[in-house]
């Protein structure tokens, strides 16, 4: 008996060496302590046994099982811990490695240029309001004090949906909403998209970008407009930047005028830029006209105000050199990368 047992120690001690994962430590677990396993055909053969050497067959097999069940156990958390030793090496990160570079964009001109305009007013305390695309007749022409002939309401002109609505045509109508809501005094500008019905060429587009500027006040003279626009000029296009005032017509402001500004390409001496004057058209401007105050309720002979608007594609135009209007708005990234 004695015999039977060193040969089954020294099978399992050879058996042991091939444990190298849980699952031949499975295998080896199976052939000894499985149901069918070494151990239970030991127990069987018990039985033809007399009953001395049974009590003593049964022990060794018993202490055979319990060192067979620590051993397992403690092979089990060593393959354990060899598997995700593994595991780790195989999901090691190399943090050193370079990464694929991803190109993150850059900002569009328009939004270039209206981040400069909106800097320089917000800078002089001018606030930023916002206007619907969408915007009434009245806000866009009636209470601008637009004649009811004029030009620029014609269908021809003018995107219009059927109840008094259209798209806007320039941004205006935010002077309005700005007077009939907000307290008095106003210093706002107004950046956003209009739309007019015309047809897409190298300096005309259907949508484009316009920047209003209001001003109401108690005192407010045609020497503040002139002062700030200036120095609005100096900032956007050199220190050196001259400007000019010419009398014009726009019905919601009287005196009205437009501003040019001395060519910052060539100081005044004339090229391509300026078309050989010497100088570039930039706004319109003029005092907010009496009716228009008083269509928001505000009595003219106690506040007097400015307003100005400007397109910004042109002025993102002049100044990154881009000299077709179509390039702004067909998206083509290579045109875009380099801004
Ligand atoms: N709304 C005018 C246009 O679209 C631009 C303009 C001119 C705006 C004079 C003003 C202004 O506020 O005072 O051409």
């Amino acid at each position: 008996m004695k015999e039977k047992f060193d040969k089954l120690r020294q099978e399992i001690e050879s058996d042991k060496q091939h444990i190298v994962d849980l699952n031949s430590l499975n295998d080896f677990r199976v052939k000894y302590l499985g149901k069918k396993g070494v151990l239970k055909l030991m127990m069987k053969e018990m039985g033809s046994l007399n009953p001395d050497e049974r009590r003593d067959f049964g022990q060794m097999v018993n202490q055979i099982r319990d060192e067979l069940e620590i051993l397992i156990a403690e092979k089990k958390s060593e393959a354990e811990q060899m598997e995700l030793n593994a595991k780790l090496a195989k999901e090691n990160i190399d943090v050193t490695l370079d990464i694929e570079e991803k190109y993150i964009g850059t900002r569009h001109p328009i939004n270039h240029a209206i981040k400069e305009l909106v800097d320089i007013f917000t800078s002089l305390g001018y606030k930023v309001n916002e206007g619907p695309e969408i915007e009434t007749v009245f806000n866009n022409f009636d209470a601008l004090n637009s004649p009811i002939d004029h030009p620029s309401r014609s269908e021809n002109d003018t995107f219009y949906f059927s109840d008094g609505l259209l798209l806007r045509t320039h941004t205006s109508g935010v002077q309005i909403r700005t007077m009939q809501s907000e307290d008095l005094p106003i210093r706002m500008i107004s950046p956003g998209r209009c739309f007019r019905k015309d047809e897409l060429d190298a300096t005309h587009s259907p949508m484009f970008n316009q920047f209003e500027g209001l001003v109401i006040g108690k005192g407010i003279t045609m020497a503040d407009l002139k002062g700030t626009l200036t120095s609005f000029a100096k900032k956007m296009f050199g220190e050196d930047t001259k400007t000019i005032f010419r009398p014009h017509d726009f019905p919601f402001t009287e005196p009205s005028a437009e501003m040019d500004v001395s060519c910052f390409k060539c100081k005044g001496e004339g090229c391509k830029f300026c078309s050989g004057n010497g100088s570039i058209e930039i706004l319109g401007c003029g005092m907010v006209h009496p009716k228009v105050l008083m269509s928001c309720g505000i009595d003219p002979n106690e506040y007097s105000g400015f307003a100005f608007g400007m397109g910004v594609d042109r002025i993102a135009m002049l100044k990154y050199e881009i000299d077709d209007i179509r390039l702004l708005y067909q998206n083509d990234i290579r045109f875009l990368k380099q801004f």
